[in-house]
Formats: C-alpha cells, sequence, structure tokens
C-alpha cells in the first residue's frame, strides 16, 4: 500500500530546514523485508524508548512478523508491532491486536508518517477480520485520530507492608516451577480474567513479560495448590540488585478466593522485616484489596489504555452481552480511517449473543449516531451511553440510551498486563 501524507507537502514547504531526500518520497508501509530493516527500526525503537538497542533487536526477532514499518522510498523511518492476543468482554474472548512500539525516526517526524502508518496498519487488520484494537498511549491526539478512544485504566496497588502487621494463614505454599506449573497458572488466570472486562487472553509475550523481568533481575514464584488445580500463584522481583531494604514487585497476582488471597498476604507479611512495599496491577475488584485487614493501600492509576473497534461486525459478535431479555440496538457510526465501519448498523442480542447486519431501509426512530471512537468507550463499558450523550459524543433518543446502557452494564473495565 502507498500513500502520500498531508504532512509531506506541510514539510515540503519549509524547504530548507529538512533532509529534501526524504521530503520528495512518498510512504509506503509493509512488513519489514530484510534484516536491514529490522536493524534500521532498531535504531528507531531503542532511542524512542532509551532502550539498549540489542534489547530492541531481540524484540524485533522475535516478533519480526508482526512488525509493520513505514518506509520512505527504501528507507525504513519508522514501525510499529503488533501482538496478537484476545481481550475479555461480557465473558468472551475477542481477538485484540495490541500495538506496541510505535516510533518514527526524529527525520520524518511531524509530518504524518506514524498517522498514516496506524491508518494502513489499521486497514490491513480489518482486512483479516480483526475484531478490536489496543494501545497504551503516549499522546491521545494521534491514535484519537486513527479511530483509538480511552477505554479503560490499569490500576496500580501499593500496599505499605508496616501496615499489614502479622498476617496468618493456613494454605499450603509451594515453590512456582515455571516450566510444570505453566499450564496451571494460565488456566486459572484465564478463569479469572474472563469475567473481567479488558482483561487480556494472554499471548505467549504476554507470559513472557510475566516470567522475566526485562532487565534480567531474578524472578520468583509461589503458587498455592487448590482442589482442583490451583488457587492463587503470585510472580514477583524484588527491588534495585543488592539494595535492601527493597520493595516487592509484583509481576502477576491471582486469588481464586479469599483463602488464597490471604494466602499471598500472609506471605507478603512474613517478607515484611526487609520489605517495605508490595506493588501489583489489577481491576478495582482487586481480591487482595478485599483481603486486606487495614486501611492504607495505595490505588492509582498507573496508566490509561485505548481501545480501537477495526472491524464493527466481529466485535459485536465475539464478545458477550448480560443474559436477559433480547436487545435490539441501532447504529449508525463514522469512521474516517476504516471505511467499510461507516454506516447504519443492527445489533440483535439474545442469550448473550449478537448477531449483526448492515441496515437497510429508512433508520428508525430510535438510531444511535456516533463515531467510531465513542462506540470504543461503549463497547468497554468505560463510559455509559448516558455519560457519553452529555459530553456530545452520542445522539440517540432516550429509548435508545437506554437500551445501550442495558446491553454494556459491567463492572468497570481495568487491564491489569502492560505491553
Ligand atoms: C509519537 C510519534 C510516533 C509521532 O510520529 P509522527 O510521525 O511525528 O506523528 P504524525 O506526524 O503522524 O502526527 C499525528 C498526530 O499526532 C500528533 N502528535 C505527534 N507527535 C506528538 C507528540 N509528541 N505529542 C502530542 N501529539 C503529537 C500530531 O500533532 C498529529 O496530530 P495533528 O494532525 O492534529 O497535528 C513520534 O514522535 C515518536 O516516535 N515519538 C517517540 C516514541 C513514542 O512516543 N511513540 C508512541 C508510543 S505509544
Amino acid at each position: 500500500m502507498v500513500l502520500s501524507t498531508p504532512g509531506q507537502r506541510h514539510i515540503a514547504r519549509r524547504g530548507a530546514q529538512v533532509d529534501s531526500r526524504t521530503v520528495t518520497q512518498r510512504l509506503s508501509f509493509g512488513p519489514l523485508r530484510s534484516s536491514a530493516d529490522l536493524e534500521a527500526l532498531a535504531n528507531h525503537e531503542s532511542l524512542a524508548f532509551n532502550t539498549p538497542r540489542d534489547s530492541c533487536l531481540s524484540w524485533l526477532r522475535a516478533t519480526r512478523d508482526d512488525v509493520r514499518v513505514a518506509r520512505a522510498g527504501s528507507e525504513v523511518v519508522g514501525g510499529l508491532v503488533r501482538y496478537d492476543m484476545g481481550q475479555f468482554f461480557g465473558g468472551r474472548s475477542v481477538r485484540n491486536i495490541g500495538i506496541a512500539g510505535v516510533a518514527i525516526s526524529p527525520t520524518a517526524r511531524g509530518r504524518g508518517a506514524a498517522k498514516s502508518l496506524m491508518a494502513a496498519t489499521l486497514n490491513e487488520l480489518h482486512d483479516a477480520g480483526v475484531a478490536v484494537s489496543t494501545l497504551y498511549p503516549t499522546t491521545f491526539t494521534l491514535y484519537g485520530h486513527a479511530g483509538y478512544a480511552v477505554a479503560g485504566h490499569r490500576y496500580r496497588y501499593r500496599l505499605p507492608l508496616a501496615k499489614l502487621g502479622r498476617i496468618t494463614a493456613t494454605g499450603e505454599l509451594c515453590r512456582l516451577d515455571p516450566g510444570a506449573d505453566t499450564e496451571q497458572l494460565s488456566r486459572l488466570y484465564r478463569r479469572l480474567a474472563m469475567n473481567r472486562p479488558g482483561w487480556l487472553d494472554r499471548n505467549e509475550h504476554i507470559w513472557e513479560r510475566v516470567h522475566k523481568h526485562p532487565a534480567g533481575r531474578d524472578v520468583h514464584g509461589y503458587t498455592i495448590p487448590g482442589q482442583d488445580g490451583l488457587d492463587g500463584y503470585v510472580v514477583y522481583t524484588l527491588g534495585e540488585v543488592a539494595r535492601y531494604p527493597y520493595g516487592l514487585e509484583i509481576r502477576d497476582v491471582q486469588a481464586a478466593n479469599r483463602e488464597a488471597a490471604r494466602r499471598i498476604l500472609a506471605l507478603f507479611s512474613d517478607c515484611r522485616t526487609l520489605a517495605r512495599h508490595a506493588t501489583w496491577y489489577g481491576g478495582l475488584d482487586d481480591s487482595l484489596l478485599l483481603e486486606a485487614p487495614e486501611v492504607g493501600t495505595e490505588i492509582s492509576v498507573a496508566e490509561t489504555w485505548m481501545l480501537r473497534i477495526v472491524d464493527i461486525v466481529a466485535a459485536f459478535t465475539e464478545r458477550g452481552y448480560p443474559r436477559g431479555p433480547s436487545a435490539r440496538l441501532e447504529v449508525d457510526v463514522t469512521d474516517d480511517v476504516v471505511s467499510p465501519n461507516q454506516g447504519r448498523w443492527i445489533v440483535e442480542i439474545e442469550h448473550g449473543a449478537a448477531d449483526v447486519r448492515r441496515a437497510s431501509g429508512e433508520a428508525g426512530p430510535d438510531v444511535l449516531q456516533m463515531d467510531i471512537r465513542a462506540l470504543a468507550s461503549l463497547y468497554t463499558g468505560h463510559l455509559s451511553a448516558r455519560r457519553l450523550a452529555e459530553l456530545g459524543s452520542v445522539q440517540g433518543s432516550a429509548v435508545a440510551l437506554d437500551r445501550a446502557e442495558r446491553i454494556f452494564a459491567g463492572p468497570p473495565p481495568a487491564m491489569p498486563d502492560y505491553f
């Protein structure tokens, strides 16, 4: 695909200040073609994210088939990495391509390269039938232009261990064997994540982030055996090497019941002579928070994530909905980046599943009008239909707003994983 970017014209007017070779060339987008491409992108990633070049090279080699680059002529001027995974909504896994490492060379910035790279990537994903895409933005503007909207948060918990006092728990605690316990960890994670809107249906890269520290620090883990598989587990690193007191930096923690949560808190409490805090990420219904015996856990929004509806039909049909009376929603959507999403759609929901088709004929009285961004915030449950209407992002009758409120009702979305 070849796109000429409006920004190129804009920069060309400034003439002398810019690299004329790059300016006159049109941008094209696609997969890596050679190791020279990969090395060029590693340089841009390394500079953009202040990460050692070697780490960027290994990351890009591991994700090679999911890399997309922007080229000016034959020169790679930027790129991104796609993470193929799922995300849970309404108790079902929706195919989600996470976008990471968007980086453009300083020589090519400010003339629409990133915007066009995102548009090309999203159209390719739409053609492949992908339902949604998520990312952690460093700027809302760029991704807002691409049709992403703020759709949930990543919550951080910081528990001062002195506040815990001594916690006793009777349950067994076993040392985690990452090789042998992988399957059990993933089974427990999936069971608990499934009913939490926004939680990832992890792929191997996300699991690798759990078990491997990026700077190579030792990773420790413990499991709590249950009747049928595991009832809980915790994976963590300690703060800076050779320093104490330190913090317990939790990479992943799950507890299926109160006893398991208490067993994990007891482990934290047993570390409190030298550990000052435990820090972890979760949703607002966090099981450790619910079991903490005292006030004092600090909760903050560590990051905010954005979601884009890539293919309306896939996004509506792959997710689940509250069970209850059948419901019908008519939406009229504008999408100036992925044009096949544009237009009126009928969504019929029965027994917790949706059937989606294009609307024909005259619009009914209860059609909801919105752009693709508003639909993203509605879809995850981050903003309700009424709130979006108050903000002027959704227009429709009271009947239509009520329907949408019921269909997208659920706990606030959260995504504890970072990518
Ligand atoms: C952010 C980055 C990818 C933007 O690349 P770019 O090619 O210069 O961006 P574009 O020219 O396509 O800009 C698209 C839109 O985003 C906006 N934008 C670009 N860089 C921005 C920044 N640093 N802060 C805020 N908005 C920015 C532009 O203003 C433009 O919006 P507009 O059309 O309303 O003016 C590039 O600056 C970069 O590589 N930065 C370092 C790495 C990074 O932050 N990556 C994003 C990770 S999520």
